[in-house]
C-alpha cells in the first residue's frame, strides 16, 4: 500500500508491468481486419526535380494496392497555416508528395501500399525514379558567411531571441586583464528512440478515423489531420498511450502520419505506415552549431564582459531556432554583454527539438569557456562559479523564482570528492591512465502552458482523471496519478488516469520539461472543482455530518469528506455518488499560467555536474568512470522517475560528448551513417558510476506544485563537464563534440 501523501514518494511506474510483459501496445502494434501496409520511398538526390516515377511494374506485384506519388496525391489544404502544428517554427511546413521538387536528401516521394509489409517494402525497393539535379549546400562551416537573423514566430515566448546588448562589450573586453576566446562545434544528431515512427490509421465504417500515432501530442496530431485533410476534428481520434522514447522527435506530426492518413482516406481502408531505422534520418535532427565565445574577467576573477555568438543550421523552408546564447548572463553577472544567434539556410530537412535543444548546445560553449578562464586565473573552476554566482538574472533584470544552485555546487562537490582534485592538468594518474576531474553548471527554463483536465468520482469511490497528454516514457502516468491522489487524500491505487487520447481534455505537446507544471496544474484545478461539486452535493443531501459546516472546514481523505476539527463527522464519497443515482460525479477545469506574476521572475532548474574521466595515454580512449549531477528543480513529485530522467540525461551526455554524430558527405548532401551500427551511442559497458542528488528547493512562484520539471536538465551540464575533465586529464582542450580518441593523440 502506497504511503500518503503520495507526492515525494518514489512510486514505481504504474505501467511498468504492462511494458515488461509486452502487454503495452505501441502505435505499430494495433492490428485490425484488412489492415494495409505502406512503405515509404525516399529521394536519393539532395536537390532538384523528379522527372519520372514509373509505378507500373510495382502496381502489378501481387498484393500491391496503390502507389501514391505527387502525381496522384489528393487535393489537400492550401495554406501554410493549415500545415503548421503546435511546434512549427516560422516558415512553410514541409508537405509530403506536394510536387516534383526535391528539397532534401531522403525526402519521401512515394508510398507503396500493399496487403503485406514485405510486399510494400519490396515494391518500394524496385520503384524506378529519375531526377534532374541542382546545385546544393549542406555544409554549415562553409556557409556561415551567409548567416542571418532568424524570423520570430508564435512560440517566441518559449524560444525568446537573444537578450539585448549591455554596456560596451568590445571596449571592456579589450581592456580587461584576463581574456579567453574559443570556437565550439558540435555535429548533427538524429533522433533514435528505440520505438520507430509508426502510424496505424483505422478507417471506421462511418468514415471517421481512429489513429494510433507515435507522437508527443495527441491533440497536435488530431488538429494537423483535421486541418490538412479537411476533416472535422471530432471525426479524428488520435491515441498514443505508450511511446517508446520520443525526446522531441514526436513534437511535430511526422510524414508517416500524413501518408498513413492520406492512404486510408483515399483507399477507404485501414493503413499502417512504419518507418525503418534508416528513415529516422529523413526528418528532424539536432542542428550542427558553431559557437564563438569571448569572456573577460578582472584580476580577481569577476567577469567583466561576455560575448556568445552561435551559427546554427536551418532548412530552406522554415526558421527553426533554439535558445543557445541566452544562458551565459542568466548564470553569470557581467556588466557588458553581446549575444548573437544566427541561422544558415541549407538544403536539409528542418531541424527539430531534441532533448534540451539549445541549452545543451549553448552550455557546451559557456561552461568550457568558464573552465578555460579558471585555468587562466589559476583559480578552482568551482570557486570561479561561486565568485560569479548570479543572485538575480542579469540578462533580463529579474529575480529568480527560486535558485538553490549554490547547494547543488556544495552537495555535488562533497559527494564527488572535488576537494581531492589536483589543479594541475596531467597531474593525476591511475596506472597507464590519466585521470581528470571536470565540472560544469546546467540550467533549463521552467515553463508552463495552458491545459484542461477532467476529474470524477465513480460509484466505487474511485477517482477518475483524464487528460489528452501523452507519457513519452518520462513517468507522466505515474506522476499525474500521484498529484490527483493527493488532491483527495487517496492512495494511488484508487486513482485511474486516462491519457494519451485526443478525446480527453486538451493538453499541449509534451516537451520542454513543462508537462508536470502544465498538466499537473490542470489536474489540480479539475480536482479542486470536483471537491467543491462533491461538497455541494453532500450538503444538498442534508446529511447531519455536514450540518452548519463550510467548505473551508472540511478535508478530503481516504474516500471521505471529513470535518477537520471533528474527524468522526464525515460523508463517504460513494454515498454522494449513490445519491446521484450511482452516476459518476465529474467536472472539468483548466489551468493557465499566471502570466503577469510569472513574467516578473526568471524561472529555471539548475544543476551542478562533476565528472571523472580516465584517458588511456597511448590510445586516447576516454572513459567516464564517475559522475555526480546535483539538481535543483523545485518540488520533486516522484524521486524515482525523476532520478531516471536525470540518469537518462547523464547517459545521453556521455553519448553527446564522446560518441554521437551524424556524418554528412557534403559532396552528396547526404547523411552517411544512417543506422545504429555506425551512429555510435554508448553501450552498457560505457556506463559506470552515475549519481543523482536532488537539492531541496522551495518555489512559491513557478506553479502551484512548486515543481520545475526535470526532463532536460540532466543533459545540459554534463557534456561540458566531460570536456573539462578531458582537459584536466590530458592538458588538451577539444572544443568539438563528439571528442574522439584520435583528437587526443
Ligand atoms: Mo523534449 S525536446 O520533447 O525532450
Amino acid at each position: 500500500m502506497a504511503l500518503l501523501p503520495s507526492i515525494g514518494q518514489p512510486v514505481s511506474r504504474l505501467e511498468g508491468h504492462s511494458k515488461v510483459t509486452g502487454e503495452a501496445r505501441y502505435s505499430g502494434d494495433y492490428n485490425v481486419a484488412g489492415l494495409l501496409f505502406g512503405y515509404v520511398v525516399n529521394a536519393t538526390i539532395t536537390k532538384g526535380k523528379i522527372l519520372s516515377i514509373n509505378t507500373e511494374a510495382v502496381k502489378t506485384l501481387p498484393g500491391v494496392i496503390e502507389v501514391f506519388t505527387h502525381e496522384n496525391r489528393p487535393a489537400l489544404a492550401w495554406f501554410d497555416l493549415q500545415y503548421a502544428d503546435m511546434d512549427a517554427p516560422p516558415g512553410s511546413p514541409f508537405r509530403p508528395l506536394q510536387n516534383d521538387k526535391i528539397v532534401y536528401n531522403g525526402q519521401p516521394i512515394a508510398l507503396v501500399v500493399a496487403e503485406t509489409f514485405e510486399m510494400a517494402r519490396y515494391g518500394a525497393s524496385i520503384l524506378e525514379v529519375t531526377y534532374s539535379n541542382e546545385a546544393f549546400s549542406t555544409d554549415l562551416a562553409a556557409s556561415i558567411i551567409e548567416a542571418r537573423a532568424p524570423k520570430m514566430g508564435l512560440a517566441t515566448a518559449l524560444k525568446p531571441p537573444p537578450p539585448k546588448p549591455k554596456g560596451d562589450f568590445d571596449k571592456v573586453f579589450n581592456e580587461s586583464p584576463v581574456q579567453v576566446a574559443g570556437e565550439y562545434y558540435h555535429g548533427t544528431e538524429h533522433h533514435n528512440p528505440i520505438e520507430l515512427f509508426s502510424t496505424t490509421t483505422v478507417y471506421e465504417p462511418d468514415g471517421k478515423l481512429t489513429v494510433y500515432d507515435k507522437t508527443q501530442g495527441t491533440v497536435n496530431s488530431q488538429l494537423y489531420i483535421g486541418n490538412v485533410f479537411g476533416l472535422h476534428y471530432k471525426d479524428v481520434r488520435v491515441i498514443s498511450p505508450y511511446v517508446g522514447g520520443a525526446f522531441g522527435s514526436g513534437l511535430r506530426p511526422q510524414y508517416q502520419l500524413f501518408l498513413s492518413v492520406m492512404a486510408a482516406l483515399e483507399l477507404k481502408r485501414s493503413v499502417r505506415v512504419t518507418l525503418d531505422r534508416s528513415q529516422m534520418y529523413t526528418f528532424g535532427h539536432r542542428p550542427p552549431t558553431i559557437q564563438q565565445t569571448r569572456f573577460a574577467a578582472d584580476s580577481s576573477g569577476k567577469l567583466t564582459a561576455m560575448n556568445h555568438t552561435a551559427f546554427a543550421e536551418t532548412s530552406m523552408f522554415e526558421d527553426y531556432t533554439e535558445v543557445v546564447v541566452n544562458w551565459a548572463n542568466m548564470l553569470y553577472p557581467a556588466p557588458n554583454t553581446k549575444m548573437e544567434y544566427k541561422l544558415v539556410e541549407l538544403d536539409v530537412f528542418s531541424p527539430l527539438d531534441m532533448r534540451a535543444p539549445g541549452g545543451s548546445t549553448g552550455l557546451h560553449a559557456i561552461e568550457s569557456t568558464m573552465d578555460e578562464l579558471s585555468y587562466q586565473l589559476k583559480m578552482d573552476p568551482l570557486e570561479l562559479r561561486l565568485l560569479n554566482y548570479a543572485e538575480t538574472d542579469e540578462s533580463l533584470g529579474r529575480p529568480f523564482s527560486s535558485k538553490e544552485l549554490r547547494q547543488c555546487y556544495m552537495q555535488g562537490a562533497e559527494k564527488f570528492g572535488w576537494a581531492n582534485r589536483n589543479p594541475e592538468p596531467r597531474s593525476m594518474r591511475r596506472g597507464n591512465k590519466l585521470v581528470g576531474y571536470g565540472m560544469a553548471t546546467g540550467i533549463w527554463e521552467a515553463n508552463q502552458l495552458p491545459a484542461r483536465a477532467q476529474a470524477g468520482i465513480d460509484k466505487d469511490g474511485r477517482l477518475l482523471v483524464g487528460s489528452a497528454v501523452t507519457d513519452i516514457g518520462t513517468g507522466t502516468l505515474t506522476v499525474m496519478t500521484q498529484i490527483a491522489a493527493d488532491e483527495f487524500g487517496m492512495r494511488v491505487e484508487d486513482v485511474i488516469f486516462s491519457y494519451g487520447d485526443s478525446k480527453e481534455p486538451f493538453a499541449p505537446i509534451q516537451g520542454g520539461s513543462m508537462t508536470v507544471s502544465t498538466v499537473g496544474s490542470a489536474i489540480k484545478a479539475a480536482c479542486a472543482a470536483l471537491r467543491k461539486k462533491l461538497f455541494k452535493k453532500a450538503r444538498a443531501m442534508n446529511n447531519a455530518a455536514l450540518k452548519g459546516v463550510d467548505y473551508k472546514d472540511v478535508d478530503f481523505k481516504e474516500g471521505r469528506i471529513v470535518v477537520r476539527e471533528k474527524p468522526d463527522r464525515f460523508v463517504n464519497l460513494t454515498g454522494i455518488v449513490a445519491a446521484n443515482k450511482g452516476r459518476m460525479i465529474e467536472t472539468t477545469n483548466f489551468s493557465v499560467p499566471h502570466v503577469f506574476k510569472l513574467k516578473k521572475y526568471s524561472r529555471a532548474a539548475h544543476s551542478a555536474v562533476f565528472v571523472e574521466v580516465e584517458v588511456d595515454e597511448e590510445l586516447g580512449i576516454i572513459n567516464v568512470t564517475r559522475a555526480v549531477t546535483a539538481v535543483a528543480a523545485g518540488k520533486i513529485i516522484n524521486p524515482k522517475t525523476a532520478r531516471s530522467q536525470i540518469l537518462g540525461g547523464m547517459v545521453w551526455s556521455i553519448s553527446k560528448a564522446l560518441r554521437e554524430e551524424t556524418i554528412s558527405d557534403h559532396r552528396l548532401g547526404k547523411y552517411m551513417n544512417q543506422n545504429l551500427a555506425e551512429y555510435h551511442i554508448p553501450v552498457h559497458a560505457d556506463i559506470h558510476d552515475l549519481d543523482v542528488i536532488f537539492v531541496e528547493e522551495d518555489d512559491q512562484v513557478v506553479n502551484e506544485l512548486g515543481s520545475k520539471g526535470v526532463g532536460e536538465i540532466g543533459l545540459v551540464g554534463m557534456p561540458p563537464a566531460i570536456a573539462n575533465a578531458v582537459y584536466h586529464a590530458t592538458g588538451k582542450r577539444i572544443n568539438q563534440f563528439p571528442i574522439h580518441f584520435d583528437m587526443l593523440l
